[in-house]
């Protein structure tokens, strides 16, 4: 019989069980949605980079769960936890990741890494990411994530000398492009000191085409090739030579020296390690697709992450106020900071938690069913794709009170709503099997670089040209808009 995901009701465990709501079944075509016109359906009314926003307004105007059309496929939208929940839970045998971003990649020449890979591959490449970002590893990078937040340091205290504004994504982008490439590769990157960083270079062409191709009604590029579409394999090319590249010189590496296979000092080492031990099992093309989905998958989101959570807290004073006081006795001292002392900082934790609940940089999370399945109520067909929105229980009063406010103190112990219950609502790391391999990697880049401006500056200001809030702008991840820093030196 078909597993089903269902809404589970206030008992606490019954998120971890798969069971099916009682009662009479509607199908994907019986369920409200917006109405759409001839052949696009619902498309037009999605417009780039405000996407999430347009389905959180859809969920509130016609309920959850509803349906929408973009060309000949219609689309289940969720926004309860528990079911999205149980989806996330029921992969990767009942639901994948879209099956047209997998033939996106693949077309365009780029091996699937974890983050696309289904069934047997992903079980024996998650395996190798793993043991990749086992904490022993990650305490191993840490002084190379060191060595980069210094170097954001002396470009910080450059702009602060200058008293010159501070384009705060851009600059986080660099931070997290050094660290994770630096990680990713086991090659020094160094955007933030301005040099140009080749590959970087081929991403920033490779990302947005194939987000174009991933959201596009029909595949227009078997038709029509736009700028994007022609030069797309020239960059793949490039990279992927990059990337054999890398993989030569950290395997001669470990030949010259076979303590690296225990110890490695980057994420290309461990998963070669790992690799080692599958016994033949995990090809080249299996580590050369994972190198790339550490870029992808590592960099927007950390960076984001982290300018959204910098804005928050200057907007929010007294919160702000705490973090520099609970970071005080770390910053005396930061030749001694480590992964240890990071972990001890649970007031900029609460924070970092609080943030991406108001600002996820993944506020939808797209799932496709791998054959006929019950999702709540509703009864769908193999390959429906399916859209969780991720931000909306996390934004609900009914699971927070003052949802929309920025509270940290809501994530400590004995706080309003106990951590427990708001970690079950709130997923920014998605959730079940495939939950976010990088989280802890991401955390402590987060923390290291706010220990890092906490410590050395004052934050004078941050804000945007216009004087609003940040504008949402959804591509791959949620970015802010505009968003500007000004700091000056602690005495
Ligand atoms: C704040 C930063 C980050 C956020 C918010 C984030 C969020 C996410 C989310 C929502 C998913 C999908 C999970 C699911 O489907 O259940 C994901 C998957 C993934 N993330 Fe992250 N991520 C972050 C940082 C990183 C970093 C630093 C890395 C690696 C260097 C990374 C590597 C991955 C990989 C490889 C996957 C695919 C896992 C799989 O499909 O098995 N992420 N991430």
């Amino acid at each position: 019989m078909a597993p089903r995901i269902s809404p589970a009701n206030a008992d606490p465990t019954a998120a971890a069980r798969s069971t099916t709501a009682p009662g009479p079944r509607r199908r994907l075509h019986d369920l409200p949605g917006p109405p759409g016109i001839p052949v696009f359906g619902n498309l037009l009314q999605l417009k780039r980079g405000s996407a999430h926003q347009t389905l959180e307004q859809w969920a509130r105007q016609y309920g959850a769960p509803f349906r929408f059309r973009a060309g000949s496929r219609t689309f289940l939208v969720v926004t309860n936890h528990e079911v999205t929940a149980g989806i996330l839970r029921e992969r990767p045998d009942t639901f994948r990741r879209s099956s047209r971003l997998a033939r996106v990649m693949e077309e365009a020449g780029l091996e699937p890494g974890v983050f696309i890979a289904s069934g047997e591959a992903w079980k024996r490449q998650r395996r190798m990411v793993m043991a990749a970002f086992d904490p022993a590893h990650v305490k191993a990078y840490f002084p190379s994530l060191m060595e980069v937040a210094s170097r954001l340091r002396r470009r910080w205290l450059s702009a602060a000398a200058q008293d010159q504004a501070i384009d705060l994504l851009a600059d986080l982008t660099r931070y997290t492009v050094d660290g994770v490439a630096g990680l990713a590769f086991g090659a020094k990157v160094n955007t933030i000191d301005g040099r140009e960083d080749v590959i970087q270079r081929h991403l920033d062409h490779i990302f947005p085409a194939l987000f174009r191709r991933t959201m596009a009604p029909f595949s227009y590029w078997h038709y029509v090739k736009l700028g994007p579409d022609r030069h797309l394999p020239g960059h793949v090319q490039a990279i992927k030579e990059a990337v054999r590249g890398f993989i030569a010189d950290a395997r001669a590496r470990m030949v010259a020296d076979p303590q690296l296979s225990e110890h490695p000092t980057n994420l290309l080492e461990a998963m070669l390690a790992a690799a080692q031990r599958e016994d033949g099992a995990v090809a080249d093309s299996d580590i050369a697709g994972n190198v790339f989905t550490m870029l992808q998958a590592g960099e927007d989101t950390t960076a984001n992450t982290l300018a959204w959570l910098i804005w928050l807290l200057k907007r929010n004073p007294a919160a702000l106020a705490r973090c520099i006081s609970e970071t005080e006795d770390v910053a005396a001292d930061l030749s001694s900071l480590g992964t240890e002392r990071l972990a001890q900082l649970p007031y900029l934790d609460a924070c970092i938690n609080e943030a991406m609940r108001l600002k996820p940089v993944a506020p939808y999370f797209i799932n496709e069913a791998m054959h006929d399945t019950v999702v709540g109520d509703v009864e769908i067909e193999a390959r429906t794709v399916v859209w969780s929105i991720n931000r909306f229980d996390s934004v609900n009063e009914k699971y927070f009170v003052n949802a929309g406010a920025f509270e940290p103190e809501r994530w400590l112990a004995g706080g309003l709503h106990g951590n427990d219950s708001a970690k079950r609502v709130v997923m920014p790391f998605g959730g079940g099997p495939r939950i976010c391999p990088g989280r802890y990697l991401a955390l402590l880049e987060i923390k290291l670089a706010m220990v890092m401006l906490l410590a050395n500056f004052e934050i004078v200001d941050v804000w945007t040209p216009d004087g609003k809030e940040p504008r949402e702008f959804l591509t791959i991840v949620m970015a802010p808009v505009g968003l500007r820093m000004r700091l000056r030196v602690k005495e």
